[in-house]
């Protein structure tokens, strides 16, 4: 998500964090800062926007040890304020930090209680606070004792004007490296940022601290030394030949991200302080209606389904462009959940424009931090999956879903929603990162799949319940990316049209996990294979039959029927990755698509 550069040598710093920073720019950012150290005249630099606005007038402080940052909002709005370096009380300890820092609201409370003085929203400004409350004179002393106190994930860099001629480094769970190079040290949190300067790193481990001194460095324990063989470019892309492949690579941990701190596994409830301070009057609700484009509209499909089910809220879906225009009878007891990653797409900001003029509650699920559709919206909940570069959205969709089960733990077991049953959710939920990484490994045979079916050029994705907004979204995505005529279509439906284009040039992706729909399914592929239609087929590991009826099987692990999407859309987005990627097309920014569209 966001990026850190520090250096200590023997030049002036400034230039140098400023080069790493644009290196890490391609991961998009909001705001951004410097903090360099000079005895005389220290200099802190703080601002809200690109680099390329401000660089004509950059000072040029001396200094030889700094620490620079792009952020990405997360926790606190896009201001100068939350900006990265955070201070302590004393503006002596300055701190960039890459992660989210979950208990960061019960660490400030008690922070505040002893005195400390806080000046920003972002979560981050408690480690700074921490460590001035442990510091006795030596900063990596300070760090380890405040880190003991931290739940969450941390890329920390640190200086100190008590402690100088010093960096320290500690992670846990956010990538740092070392970059070793001729009489100077880096810290990064990107292999892009160091290698103009050396190519030789030193990856830092979850729980190490790290301690960079003008001509030396020491780690808790010993570490062989790496070399970094990418291209630039390609360090970029974390090696992928493609953002559109490393996004969907990247979901373990988006996901992970969206989830942290927010299951309570025992109480069977989700922890969602975005809606805290509309808890109540969502308690009254007595209907949904979700507002969506592209994707997010299929994400919503899925949600339709789950509250319905579990939280037994009316819920209906429709796209911003359709609302907008059409004259919906609409509940004065309705909730309006608006769900866009980027936060801008003007007909879903139309959409909840009209409904703030009638008064109704606004919500937002939203990836961008202060994004429009973020800012008018009454409450919400950031879906936290990082930003997302290539035009086809993949890691976003699959946390829209994951905190659209979190919305419906949390109003489903406010209304009638038993404990044992929002716990099964909860633990099932926190499993599915887990899940995803395991279907991910399957990326060579899906990729094999793409290649056999590559010259087909129409392309059946069928789909019953949860499933059927999943083969949407997995017909979208070929459509998109590999430009092949595709349909997503309810499997029951079939029969009512689309079974009138199945022939042996038309196959068809069925998915089928063993759930409460699995024989009707079934039925739906019999009646296509007895039409000549090839039939890959997306079922749950230990289905053995399937291979009998099917042509192919790519296979996932059994979850929660609600919670099935998350899981099986993975080899839907890498069979439509793979498809455009072996058909040559431009997969991160496919023809005549935008990744955000702000015009109508
Ligand atoms: C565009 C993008 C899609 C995205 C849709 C909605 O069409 O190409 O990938 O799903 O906009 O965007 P939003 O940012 O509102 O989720």
């Amino acid at each position: 998500m966001c990026g850190i550069v520090g250096y200590i040598g023997k030049k002036p710093a400034f230039p140098i964090l400023l080069s790493g920073l644009k290196r890490l720019e391609y991961r998009g950012y909001d705001s951004f800062g410097f903090f360099v150290f000079d005895e005389e005249k220290p200099f802190l630099f703080k601002k809200v926007g690109k680099i390329s606005q401000f660089e004509q007038n950059f000072p040029n402080p001396s200094g030889e040890i700094g620490i620079a940052h792009t952020r990405w909002a997360t926790t606190g709005e896009v201001t100068e304020a939350n900006t990265h370096p955070h201070l302590d009380c004393h503006k002596e300890i300055f701190l960039v930090h890459n992660g989210i820092i979950e208990n960061y609201q019960d660490l400030k409370a008690k922070l505040i209680q002893e005195g400390h003085k806080f000046t920003s929203e972002c979560d981050t400004e408690v480690l700074c606070h921490l460590i001035e409350k442990y510091f006795e004179g030596n900063l990596e002393e300070g760090v380890r004792k405040a880190l003991r106190e931290v739940k969450g994930a941390y890329g920390i860099a640190v200086i100190s004007k008590k402690d100088p001629e010093k960096i320290v480094v500690a992670r846990l769970s956010s990538p740092l490296l070392l970059g070793i190079g001729n009489d100077e040290l880096l810290v990064a949190s990107d292999p892009s940022a160091v290698i103009t300067r050396t190519r030789q790193v030193i990856n830092l481990d979850d729980n190490e601290i790290a301690v960079l001194k003008p001509d030396n460095f020491f780690i808790l324990k010993e570490k062989p030394l790496e070399t970094i063989e990418w291209k630039i470019e390609e360090a970029e892309k974390k090696g992928y030949p493609h953002f559109m492949l490393k996004e969907i690579m990247e979901q373990p941990e988006s996901l992970e991200n969206t989830l942290k701190g927010r299951l309570l596994i025992s109480e069977g409830m989700a922890k969602l302080g975005g809606l805290e301070v509309i808890r109540d009057k969502l308690r009254k609700i007595k209907r949904l209606n979700i507002i969506a484009c592209g994707t997010a509209r299929h994400a919503a499909l899925v949600g339709e389904y789950m509250l319905e089910e579990y939280a037994n809220i009316p819920t209906e879906v429709d796209s911003g462009s359709e609302f907008r225009y059409r004259k919906p009878v609409l509940d004065k007891d309705a909730a309006f959940v608006f769900i866009s990653q980027s936060g801008e797409t003007a007909d879903t900001l139309a959409a909840l424009k009209d409904i703030k003029q009638r008064g109704l509650i606004t919500l937002g699920i939203v990836n961008v931090i202060g994004s429009s559709v973020a800012r008018e919206t009454d409450a919400g909940v950031y879906i936290r999956s990082g930003p997302e570069i290539a035009v086809a959205s993949t890691k976003a969709t699959t946390s829209q879903i994951a905190t659209l089960a979190l919305l419906t733990l949390f109003l489903g077991r406010q209304k009638e929603m038993a404990l044992v049953m929002g716990q099964r959710i909860a633990r099932e939920l926190e499993k599915t990162p887990k899940l995803v990484k395991k279907i991910l490994e399957q990326a060579p045979q899906i990729k094999k799949l793409a290649e056999k079916y590559k010259t087909f050029n129409n392309f059946m994705y069928i789909g019953r319940k949860y499933d059927y907004p999943t083969a949407r979204e997995g017909a979208h995505k070929i459509k998109e990316v590999a430009y092949v005529h595709a349909e997503g279509c309810r499997g029951g439906e079939l029969k009512h049209c689309e079974l009138a284009l199945i022939n042996e040039d038309f196959p068809t992706v069925a998915i089928c996990p063993s759930n409460s729909v699995y024989e009707k399914m079934i039925s739906n592929i019999e009646e296509i294979k007895v039409r000549n239609g090839l039939v890959i087929a997306v079922a749950t590991e230990g289905n053995e039959d399937i291979k009998k009826l099917a042509d192919d099987v790519i296979y996932i692990p059994k979850t929660l029927e609600m919670l099935t999407p998350i899981l099986a859309l993975i080899p839907l987005q890498l069979f439509a990755y793979y498809s455009g990627a072996l058909r040559g097309c431009n997969v991160d920014k496919p023809r005549n698509l935008a990744k955000s569209v702000t015009v109508e």
